[in-house]
């Protein structure tokens, strides 16, 4: 079976992160006897220089044939000053748009080997498991009126039925298959657009019985997610809340190099990291590559239909990380014996060696 992948590295640290996910593609590509045929586009500052718009019409007609996309980053703050409509990051809002994909999973899960050197209590974040489903096609960052000017500048925070309903209806089937606990997001003591969306999911709720499920304000959640980060299993959240709170939970995972993504719901799934360019360590090596691997693992599973795969890169970045490999941004300040600092290259052959390895 041939499959098409579309490869955005885009800007800073994808391209070095996204060679590493191409590599753990391939391998996985042999080892289940799948082709993937993996097909090259810009986005993001590159595409601006290159075409002259962040997401250009053969990177638009490249991702409308692929079955699955996989992106690096996007953003540089030599772009900065750009009207917001030519900025990096509007190819990347754009191609979420084209692909349709309105459900953004974010699993964050704490490696035990990691446990020790975030900057929260080992005792706290030792067996944190849990998903973010974060909207991705709605709320402030798409909503009209937008408007600036020199004294005044307008966003609107805009959400439908619909769009709850369809977001919710994936999380709440995504606990069902995990710890059937399910957290809303919102602040519906102040605004409307949450006071629909608790309605929404409190609907959808009825459709899983078999599913708890609690609200939180998203501040309560913002703090519980430090205190308690245990207590969730599924997250759904709010465009820009997820946002938020996902870059908080990166703490948890050690860093925001560990975390995978999937944007699902669509044509054709986009994988991606969590993290952005990260422009400051661009070209030294020293990015971490695991969670642009991770969400190869996602693809796999959401796309090629190939879970035994995911789970398989999941069992080979716990075995790397027991083996003491480190990137720069997991490896702890004070020394301790057992661990390789590893640049993004090493980190990706350790990887691809434990895949080989291990089984699902
Ligand atoms: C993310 C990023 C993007 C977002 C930016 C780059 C547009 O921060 O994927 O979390 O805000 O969605
Ligand atoms: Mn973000």
């Amino acid at each position: 079976m041939k499959s098409l992948v579309g490869f955005l590295p885009g800007d800073g640290v994808g391209p070095e992160v996204l060679a590493e996910a191409r590599r753990v593609l391939e391998l996985c590509g042999r080892l289940y006897d799948r082709t993937f045929e993996i097909e090259a586009g810009d986005i993001g500052g590159i595409a601006i220089e290159r075409h002259g718009s962040p997401l250009p019409p053969p990177t638009v007609e490249l991702c409308k044939r692929a079955d699955a996309v996989l992106l690096g980053a996007v953003g540089d703050k030599k772009y900065d000053n750009l009207p917001a409509g030519k900025k990096p990051e509007r190819g990347l809002l754009d191609l979420r748009t084209l692909l349709g994909n309105y459900a953004n999973l974010r699993p964050v899960y704490v490696f035990d080997p990691l446990a020790e050197g975030t900057n929260v209590r080992p005792e706290v974040v030792r067996g944190v498991d849990l998903v973010f489903v974060r909207e991705l096609l709605g709320g402030v960052y798409f909503g009209t009126p937008r408007h600036r000017d020199d004294v005044r500048a307008v966003d609107t925070e805009v959400y439908t039925v619909d769009e709850v309903r369809r977001v919710a209806r994936v999380a709440f089937s995504l606990a069902r298959s995990r710890r059937k606990k399910l957290t809303s997001v919102d602040k519906a003591n102040v605004l409307e657009t949450s006071i629909l969306w608790r309605k929404t999911v409190a609907e959808v709720a009825q459709e899983f019985p078999d599913v708890t499920l609690d609200n939180l304000y998203v501040d309560n959640c913002a703090m519980q997610l430090i205190l308690k980060p245990k207590s969730f299993d599924v997250v759904v959240t709010n465009n820009l809340f997820g946002d938020i709170l996902s870059d908080e939970a990166g703490v948890l995972a050690g860093s925001l190099g560990m975390l995978p993504s999937a944007a699902i719901g669509g044509r054709a799934g986009l994988y991606e990291p969590v993290h952005g360019s990260a422009p400051d360590i661009a070209g030294t090596s020293q990015a971490n590559p695991i969670g642009a691997i991770g969400s190869v693992g996602m693809m796999l599973e959401h796309s090629f239909q190939l879970p035994e795969a995911g789970r398989r890169i999941h069992n080979a970045i716990a075995r790397v990380l027991d083996q003491g490999y480190r990137t720069r941004d997991i490896y702890p300040s004070a020394a301790q014996s057992g661990l390789t600092l590893a640049t993004t290259r090493e980190m990706g052959d350790a990887i691809c060696r434990a895949i080989e390895k291990t089984d699902a």
